[in-house]
């Protein structure tokens, strides 16, 4: 539409004797009652050597088009108000016909995007900062799909380092075997932290953790073993939590993958040239004040850094990605960059296309919500906590519904989801879980109660075919302001999609289906919705009911959370 109404500006400003592309200039009125779009005359003042509004009423006196109603000149603006039963007509022909396809794209061209998201630690609680990483790498990856890539969501476990040989020590000396086996996470996260207390007055103690992290690189069969115990309870634990929120990975490769992948990329940089020996560890020196990346410690044993080069290496080859994501914390910034600066002095052309999507923390009152020091907060337990909220308040408000227990896991896991995903996520999120929960205002239950209320108001009307055939030659006659805002902002839908993945950026989604409940739950209580005797209207209202219905659940599909129809 945008662009129909610059062709035609910019037909009229050229009988006026000015040559300009003005669709960029097309703005959204900031108030709705000033039309659907607003063009802005100053610019033109002083080629015109007119005043703005000037210029304004000579362009609406000339201004026709179809599909829009009428032009008015208003303060040095042209605002524009569409043809609401014509612009219905397009906009939710195409919702209904495209179903949950609506808003699809193809910019991606059904190439890959690698994204490495939740990546948490074994043998430690599953920390506030993966869950924002699972939720928001989660989201992108829907929507890199919706755009038209293939998302490949890899789970970089951290299942390797220095720390693994602190683990095996404490298990050794103070590890209890059924009490592991009891709550294995709680329990080794125990001995790791009274590893650290202890090193602190015994130094022989980090000795014995190096000796026992060299034996695991070397492959020491009792090592081994208990790396891989450890490991498997900790992936148990891990998919409690990826169970309840529906969340899968296409590969689980972590850091202990790239153990045989390592030496070939200390050859390569040996081979460049770019290894330092700096007090007896191997670096590599950057520039644009980066401090050197560490590759290998005094004691061979390899790092990080080590790690994530090979990772890089080995995502370009087995997916040739055209983007590779890592969906990790700001406090991570600076390994990123050293990674990708060092691809690049290996000439890895792709290096740029290496995004760290980071974001802020979450807190507690005010505070960071932290795993050290026996604060242990189980993310398993906030997620059954909110579940439990949302079945009291289900059991207060709808006590007869049926299935309430799986509502209830669907409320209450997409509250914690949503709570995240509406905060741009750079930003630190507050953790409250009370908020998350409220039925009114930006929360996860709000939208999905519009929608499953949307799903109840047409849930006892028949006929599929009368809508289809509705669908094709409805003109959507009756419709007028109530429905304006509505239909405006379904149109929205594909270009928010849009935003949303170049920017990174799924609050733009999550904002975007507040709005649209919003606007629909402004239209429930003022209209009569389905109640009109006049079968058009209340065709033409059941149209539109399911187009929302349709763009609602799509939106939370995106952010991974479900949509019940009843609540
Ligand atoms: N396990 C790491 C951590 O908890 C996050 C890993 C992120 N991914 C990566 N390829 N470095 O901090």
């Amino acid at each position: 539409m945008k662009t129909h109404i610059a062709e035609k500006l910019e037909q009229l400003l050229e009988q006026m004797g000015v040559k300009e592309k003005v669709e960029t200039w097309i703005e959204k009125p900031k108030h709705p009652d000033m039309g659907d779009f607003a063009f802005p005359c100053f610019r033109l003042a002083r080629t015109l050597k007119q005043a703005p509004n000037q210029i304004a009423e000579k362009l609406v006196q000339d201004f026709s088009i179809e599909g829009i109603n009428r032009a008015v000149a208003v303060g040095g603006y042209v605002n524009f108000y569409l043809d609401i039963p014509t612009f219905s007509a397009k906009i939710l022909s195409r919702i209904l016909h495209e179903g949950p396809q609506f808003g699809d794209q193809t910019i991606g061209h059904g190439e890959k995007i690698t994204i490495d998201l939740s990546s948490p630690n074994i043998a430690k609680p599953f920390s506030m900062g993966h869950l924002r990483s699972t939720v928001i790498g989660n989201a992108i990856a829907n929507i890199v799909e919706k755009v038209g890539y293939k998302p490949v969501r890899i789970n970089h476990i951290g299942d390797w380092g220095t720390q693994f040989g602190k683990l095996i020590t404490a298990y050794k000396k103070w590890g209890d075997e059924e009490q592991v086996k009891r709550s294995p996470i709680v329990e080794l996260h125990k001995l790791y932290v009274y590893f650290h207390e202890q090193a602190e007055l015994n130094e022989d103690l980090n000795e014995e953790a190096r000796h026992w992290f060299r034996k695991l690189e070397d492959g020491d069969q009792e090592a081994t073993e208990l790396w891989k115990w450890f490991r498997a309870v900790s992936l148990d634990a891990f998919s409690l939590v990826y169970d309840k929120m529906n969340i899968s990975f296409d590969s689980y490769n972590g850091e202990a993958f790239y153990n045989d992948k390592m030496d070939a990329v200390i050859n390569k940089l040996s081979e460049a040239k770019l290894l330092e020996e700096s007090d007896g560890a191997m670096v590599v020196r950057l520039e644009d004040n980066l401090p050197p990346c560490l590759i290998q410690k005094r004691d061979g044993a390899t790092l990080y850094a080590t790690r994530d080069l090979a990772a890089a290496f080995y995502r370009k080859d087995q997916y040739s990605f055209a983007k590779s994501l890592y969906v990790v914390g700001n406090e991570q910034s600076l390994h990123f960059k050293q990674l990708k600066a060092v691809l690049k002095k290996l000439n890895a052309k792709w290096a740029d296309d290496l995004v760290h999507i980071s974001f802020g923390m979450m807190l507690k009152d005010s505070k960071k919500m932290s795993t050290r020091k026996g604060k242990v907060v189980l993310l398993e337990e906030v997620l059954d906590k909110s579940v439990e909220m949302a079945a009291e308040a289900i059991e207060k408000k709808n006590p007869s519904l049926e299935n309430k227990e799986s509502v209830a896991q669907l409320v209450g896991v997409g509250a914690v989801m949503f709570h995240d995903l509406k905060v741009f996520r750079k930003n630190d999120v507050h953790f409250e879980l009370e908020e998350m929960l409220r039925f009114e205002g930006e929360t996860g239950p709000y939208v999905q109660y519009a929608h499953a209320r949307a799903c109840s108001l047409v849930r006892n009307v028949q006929g599929s075919e009368v809508e289809s055939a509705a669908a094709a030659n409805t003109c959507f006659s009756s419709f007028g302001e109530e429905e304006r805002m509505i239909v405006f902002q379904l149109s929205e839908f594909e270009g928010v999609i849009t935003e949303a993945f170049t920017e990174w950026d799924p609050s733009k989604i999550a904002k975007y289906a507040v709005d649209l409940a919003q606007h629909f739950n402004h239209y429930y209580a003022h209209t009569n919705i389905l109640k009109e005797k006049d079968p058009t209207t209340k065709i033409q209202q059941l149209l539109l009911i399911k187009s929302i219905i349709i763009t609602l659940k799509e939106s939370l599909r995106l952010l991974g959370i479900a949509a019940p129809e009843k609540m």
